[in-house]
């Protein structure tokens, strides 16, 4: 494995790297001093050893969330960047995520004599200033050294909700205490039930909302980034002292044990057929996420908007759906709900905007599409996101 030269610092730097980011978080975190109970920021730590990422928290100039990967390409280092914008194969169902929701047009109402729009949404009780939410990532420390700590906080900021990985740089328990806001813990079920019942005990004393059970991650990604990069990542967790295997051969029995093990709502993310979405209401699912896990997984499978109406078809508003993969501008939000989401998640972009300005960046980004959002729900006449609807698109 040859690593690239740019990337990894010698220690001492890294550990330079690390003494100047400490304040760095205290110093993002403004207003009154915490009570002495309080618990202490997050410390950094690399995600490898000399792994130099980004420190900056800025504000970020935003015209074009599209722009940002470009932009974060040239201050992530050159691995990261690899894992995090990579994609199963040849990246077809990646670019097809994407390229899907210009397939979809808007159609303006005017002369509605309405004026202010509402973005508030709700969410399994959680109350959001947006119907859009931060997916779940792993290795945010990748990306930047305030790693989960800086994104939840974003997302608080933003008056919005974040998905918490078990593959995360902090531990699950850090990024709780680092962000007010309304998070979930999403999980790759470990073999062991013993194993799993303590991070789900441990996901539901943190305070977490609800659990998100990734269906998708059965084994194999073809990231052939990866490959090219001749770099295959293995993140270290902020969650485990020690890894335990995955469970790859899910089924229906592994959502009850998760039902029964927390009480908690759980979710399952993953869902590409109508069948499937049908069956998760059935057996108890508090919602579902609608998800290619952003053409990272397998390639040629369709585009996640392509596949949204029938699978909201098969709902009938009973649970939530949640819908990721190719979000980039605020129609394609409103493409989302049109087609039956109750919010949409979005992953890449955010975790450029932390790249590019810490916890400020990942604010910035969901404040552009909120905004973009809204511009669009004006000229669609849709005052509320629940007045979203099919009547709103042209096809
Ligand atoms: C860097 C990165 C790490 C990810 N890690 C996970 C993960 O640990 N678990 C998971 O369910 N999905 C994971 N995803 C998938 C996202 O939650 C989401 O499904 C997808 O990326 C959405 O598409 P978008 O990137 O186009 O917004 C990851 C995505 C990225 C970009």
């Amino acid at each position: 494995m040859e690593l690239k030269r740019r990337d990894f610092l010698s220690a001492t730097a890294a550990a330079a790297t690390l003494a100047a980011a400490k304040p760095l978080l205290a110093q993002t975190t403004p207003g009154p001093a915490p009570p002495a109970a309080s618990p202490p920021a997050p410390v950094p730590r690399p995600v490898a050893p000399g792994y130099q990422a980004p420190t900056e928290v800025k504000k970020i100039e935003i015209i074009n969330v599209r722009d940002l990967e470009a932009a974060a390409q040239k201050v992530i280092p050159t691995v990261g960047f690899g894992y995090i914008s990579g994609s199963a194969g040849e990246g077809w169902t990646k670019r097809e995520n994407e390229a899907a929701f210009k397939r979809v047009t808007i159609m303006p109402h005017y002369l509605t004599g309405y004026g202010s729009t509402d973005l508030t949404a709700s969410l399994l009780g959680s109350k959001l200033s947006l119907p859009i939410i931060v997916s779940v990532m792993g290795g945010h420390g990748m990306a930047h050294v305030t790693a989960e700590a800086g994104t939840a906080k974003g997302a608080a900021e933003a008056g919005t909700l974040f998905t918490t990985g078990s593959q995360s740089t902090l531990s699950m328990e850090e990024i709780a205490q680092a962000s007010p806001g309304p998070k979930w813990f999403q999980i790759y079920l470990p073999a062991d039930r013993g194993k799993a019942r303590e991070l789900l005990e441990r996901a539901k004393a943190a305070g977490y909302l609800a659990i998100v059970l990734t269906i998708d991650g059965v084994g194999g990604g073809t990231a052939q980034t990866e490959w090219r990069n001749r770099f295959r990542v293995s993140l270290p967790s902020g969650n485990f002292s020690e890894r335990s295997p995955q469970k790859r051969n899910l089924g229906w029995e592994d959502v009850e044990f998760i039902q029964m093990a927390t009480r908690l709502p759980v979710l399952i993310k993953g869902v590409l057929s109508a069948e499937l979405a049908a069956e998760a209401v059935e057996r108890g699912c508090a919602g579902i996420q609608v998800s290619n896990h952003g053409g990272r997984n397998l390639d040629d499978v369709p585009a996640t908007i392509t596949v949204l109406p029938r699978i909201a078809e098969a709902v009938g508003g009973r649970i939530p759906i949640i819908m990721d993969g190719g979000i980039r501008r605020g129609q394609d939000v409103f493409k989302a709900l049109a087609l039956g989401a109750n919010a949409v998640a979005v992953a890449r972009p955010v975790i450029y905007g932390l790249a590019l300005g810490g916890w400020m960046g990942v604010q910035g980004v969901l404040e552009h599409l909120k905004a973009e959002l809204e511009v669009t729900m004006r000229h669609a006449g849709a005052r509320s996101i629940s007045e979203i609807s099919r009547r709103s698109l042209t096809v």
